[in-house]
């Protein structure tokens, strides 16, 4: 496969069958994304892969913190406090598709409660990565998390395996740093990846998202 394919390929899965993935898999894909730049090669991504009863255990912890409305906020603030133009569109456009391919009416709170609830789920995936970042470091090493994170969501691809990258899994960040070995580190928790098997016949699996001509975000100076 090659760079485009599986750049056109990659799409948010959330849905997945139940198998397992194998360890050497996990770790293929591993090997691949360790290879992605990062300032002066600083290397400075920290991951958790949990699997299994582990997982079970800690995603059934977050969404009952969700569902009882527990109050423990993500370690840094992802996306922006306010909505303007075009990206409060955008952003709808995109809640809307989802809901629209899961057949949940924008006045069913309770359905779209519970849709927002499996997040914490990852989707039912049967990994979960936690992407963790020494409090050290500045902004700019949120530049090298992403190419990394991305790197893992193109090489999962090429497995045969989708990926969901949630900033939602960097809610409840108390609970998960205490469930992963990380209670006691000066960390934060960036975000999470669910990753698995797609189950392709799920309805939020069926739709892909447009995106912009690249004159929308393209200036040439020639
Ligand atoms: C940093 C980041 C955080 C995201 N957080 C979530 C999330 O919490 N829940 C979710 O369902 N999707 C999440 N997404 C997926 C985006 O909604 C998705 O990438 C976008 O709508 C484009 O769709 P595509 O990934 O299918 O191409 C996130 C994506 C990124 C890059």
């Amino acid at each position: 496969m090659d760079v485009k394919e599986a750049l056109a390929k990659r799409q948010s899965i959330r849905a997945y069958r139940p198998e397992p993935v194998a360890r050497e898999v996990i770790e293929r894909i591993l090997e691949a994304a360790g290879k992605s730049p990062s300032g002066v090669n600083m290397q400075p991504w920290e991951i958790v892969v949990v699997q299994g009863q582990a997982k079970d255990a800690l995603c059934q912890k977050v969404e009952k913190a969700f569902l009882e409305d527990l109050d423990d906020p993500a370690d840094y603030q992802y996306y922006p406090e306010k909505w303007i133009e075009p990206f409060k569109s955008r952003r709808m456009a995109c809640g809307l598709q989802m809901y629209e391919a899961l057949g949940i009416e924008r006045k069913d709170k309770e359905r779209r409660k519970g849709q927002w609830a499996a997040n914490y789920r990852a989707f039912d995936a049967p990994v979960v990565i936690y992407f963790l970042m020494k409090n050290h470091f500045g902004e700019g090493t949120y530049l090298d998390f992403g190419m990394f994170i991305q790197s893992i969501a193109l090489a999962a691809v090429e497995e045969g395996l989708g990926t969901c990258i949630q900033a939602a899994l960097a809610d409840y960040p108390t609970i998960v740093k205490e469930a992963i070995g990380y209670a006691d580190k000066d960390h934060r928790l960036v975000c999470g990846m669910a990753l698995g098997y797609p189950d392709m016949e799920h309805p939020s699996n069926t739709y892909r998202t447009p995106r912009e001509p690249i004159s929308a975000f393209t200036t040439f100076i020639d």
